[in-house]
């Protein structure tokens, strides 16, 4: 075992870990990108105990010039070099090797236990700012994709079999308010994340007369944890931040499933830029829409980690449990996958064009059932009616082996007079569209409130 390898608990034992043990026990991997903010918190803790009279100023002084010394080497730092248990442990080794034995003041009445709930949290207050603003970066795509496709009508699917013409905008605006939602759950969850757990000692509390509210304000937290034994082993807003993540990923997986379905031959509705395709080794005609099934395999992962932190939490006793030093990598899996997919799915979509004539060469008098409908609405049928009898032109369409408007207008007479005089051409399908014209439907004049709706809200 070299120098660095020196636990921050060895007094109490003979002999050393055996190597099996270190390789397990052992997180600086994992947790040494919450350096900046061990720091952070180391500072206001060494204040906060200067403050309580607990330490003389000038060893407060002396541990901040130290820290700042820390701070200025751990940049240069590789986990992969250095011995250390933990971030903890590096940043106090770091610290005695700067000042002394002063360093060693420094975890007065503080436990890693509080410690790492406290870098934890505050680390995540960083990352959910960079992940909101990413979702606003991806719905922001949607919003301008939306912008150029209002004149775009293609059908709208429901199990995905033709349903009713909408506009490739309504397309585009219903894969945006979900990611509108998902950034609204980061908030709450930057919310929740934002109660201090620093003085809470290992379990009991802090036994000095440390200002917590002091501390709080110090660090930027909102409110201060209610109970020691809670805030060192409560995992909660983590679970919501893995939770927000796994809704965002399987939003961003529909809207891949979807991106597939679209750029495929079969549909070709849309067509992805160069820059977020690939081609295959073998088949030199290939291009296929990985952005889109890398974005969906990314998010099982999510759905994955979501779960192994629930079952890491479920069954845990009361108080700190080390089960608890599995909570980063799968907390930071999840939100490094999700910085990298947001990116590239922007990036997919905002260089995505739909193909009007792939979308037009799909529209089929199928779509347009509910219509006439309507039309016999209109004429005083009752609606479970006409559903029945227009249900009936298309079986029989079916049978003839014709589109339902071109059956023989006689044999549409004999269902119902109105349904000889039903025409099609081009333009009904926008004409479908446009009559859908409330708040959240497909007409052209609801898509254009929509998306100045939707830019609005970005903004919020
Ligand atoms: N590396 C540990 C973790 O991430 C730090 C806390 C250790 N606490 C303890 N009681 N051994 O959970």
């Amino acid at each position: 075992m070299n120098e660095a390898s020196k636990t921050l608990w060895g007094g109490r034992f003979a002999a050393g870990m055996a190597p099996a043990m270190e390789a397990l026990n052992r997180s600086l991997d994992d947790d040494f990108r919450l350096w900046p903010y061990d720091v952070r918190g180391s500072r206001a803790w060494a204040r906060a105990l200067g403050r309580a009279g607990i330490l003389t100023s000038e060893t407060v002084e002396s541990l901040l010039e130290g820290l700042a010394e820390v701070e200025r080497a751990l940049p240069g730092l590789r986990p992969e070099e250095l011995a250390d248990e933990d971030v903890h442990s590096l940043v106090e080794r770091l610290l005695g090797e700067a000042i002394g034995p002063d360093a060693g003041r420094l975890h007065t009445g503080r436990s890693r236990n509080d410690q790492v709930a406290t870098d934890l949290r505050l680390w995540a207050r960083d990352c959910i700012v960079r992940l909101e603003g990413l979702v606003a970066g991806a719905a922001s795509a949607l919003v301008d994709l939306a912008e150029r496709s209002v004149d775009v009508v293609m059908p709208g699917y429901t199990h995905l079999q033709q349903a009713q013409p909408i506009r490739g905008a309504h397309w585009c605006l219903s894969h945006l308010w979900p990611l509108l939602r998902d950034r609204s759950r980061l908030r709450s969850t930057a919310g929740r994340a934002s109660s201090l757990p620093l003085g809470s000692g290992a379990i009991a509390g802090c036994p000095y007369p440390v200002d917590r509210q002091w501390l709080r304000e110090e660090l930027g937290f909102d409110r201060i944890s209610e109970n020691s034994l809670d805030a060192t082993s409560d995992r909660d807003w983590a679970l919501d931040l893995l939770f927000a993540c796994a809704m965002l990923g399987v939003h961003l997986s529909r809207l891949g499933e979807d991106l597939v379905l679209f750029a495929s031959r079969e549909f070709g509705f849309l067509v992805l830029d160069d820059g977020y395709t690939t081609g295959s080794s073998l088949m030199p005609q290939k291009r296929n829409p990985d952005v889109a099934e890398l974005t969906r395999g990314a998010a099982a992962v999510t759905l994955g980690d979501l779960m192994a932190m629930l079952s890491m939490v479920k069954g845990l006793p009361t108080g700190y449990d080390r089960d608890l030093q599995h909570d980063k990598s799968v907390v930071f899996r999840t939100t490094d996958l999700i910085e990298v997919v947001l990116p590239a799915m922007a990036g997919a979509v905002g260089t995505a064009r739909f193909v009007p004539e792939a979308t037009t060469r799909a529209l089929t008098p199928d779509l347009l059932a509910t219509d006439v409908a309507d039309l016999l609405v209109a004429e005083g049928v009752p609606f479970r009616e006409s559903h029945e009898l227009v249900g009936r032109l298309f079986l029989e369409a079916e049978r003839a082996g014709v589109p339902a408007d071109r059956l023989p207008q006689g044999e549409r007479a004999a269902i119902h007079p109105v349904l000889a005089e039903w025409r099609t051409d081009p333009s009904s399908y926008a004409a479908s569209a446009d009559r859908r014209a409330g708040p959240g439907g497909t007409a052209r004049s609801a898509l254009l409130e929509q998306i100045a709706e939707a830019r609005t809200a970005l903004e919020g």
